[in-house]
């Protein structure tokens, strides 16, 4: 069995990267219009990011998180003691949505230099790219204690819950594809 001790523990790093989970799931809902790359190319000849990455869904993405930031600020009990203030909460969560909107245009752009059409499905790339960043804007303001355990039980969380919203999406008819 897994201590009372080491569910909180889980619980509680779930609840720190709760904002890029959001941050990276509203654009497919609210995105669309202008993409951030404006229709330009990169020097090979193809698209810098693709119409997948507009800059309604950035702003819905770090609007987004900010939301989930101030949310767990109040619902948090305060034992948990994931970060010391509230004001904490708000930043970590602004950054965990910006972060989590530049790690996947990062991600559109390696893959449109691998010559991976828009929407086409990249194993990896897809699911986590928006999650390193995140992590890495939130910690580089507001720390928090992460060690291998945490990145590697976050990565697989993130991949999962990635592929059953995305399938979920489909099914609803959100999303043209499963991934
Ligand atoms: N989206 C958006 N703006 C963003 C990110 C996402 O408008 N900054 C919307 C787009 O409608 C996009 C959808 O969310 O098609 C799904 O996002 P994602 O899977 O990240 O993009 P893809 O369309 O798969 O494009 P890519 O191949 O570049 O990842
Ligand atoms: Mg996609």
């Amino acid at each position: 069995m897994v201590s009372y001790q080491a569910q909180t523990e889980l619980l509680m790093l779930i609840v720190f990267v709760f904002p890029s989970w959001i941050a990276n799931a509203v654009p497919v809902i609210f995105g669309g219009g202008t993409p951030m790359d404006f229709g330009r190319k990169f020097k090979d000849d193809t698209r810098i990011l693709g119409d997948g990455k507009t800059w309604r869904g950035f702003l819905a993405g770090v609007l987004g998180g900010a939301v989930m930031g101030v949310i767990a600020a109040y619902v948090c009990p305060s034992q948990w003691n994931i970060y010391a203030n509230r004001e904490s909460y708000y930043i970590s969560g602004v950054l965990m949505g910006i972060g989590a909107m530049i790690g996947d245009s990062l991600g559109s752009f390696i893959k449109r230099r691998m010559r991976v059409d828009q929407g086409r499905p990249i194993v990896l790339l897809d699911q986590l790219t928006f999650l390193y960043v995140a992590i890495a804007f939130s910690i580089a303001a507001v720390p928090f204690n992460l060690d291998w355990f945490a990145v590697l039980f976050l990565t697989v969380v993130t991949y999962a819950i990635h592929a059953f919203f995305n399938f979920l999406s489909h099914q609803i008819g959100l999303k043209k594809v499963p991934w």
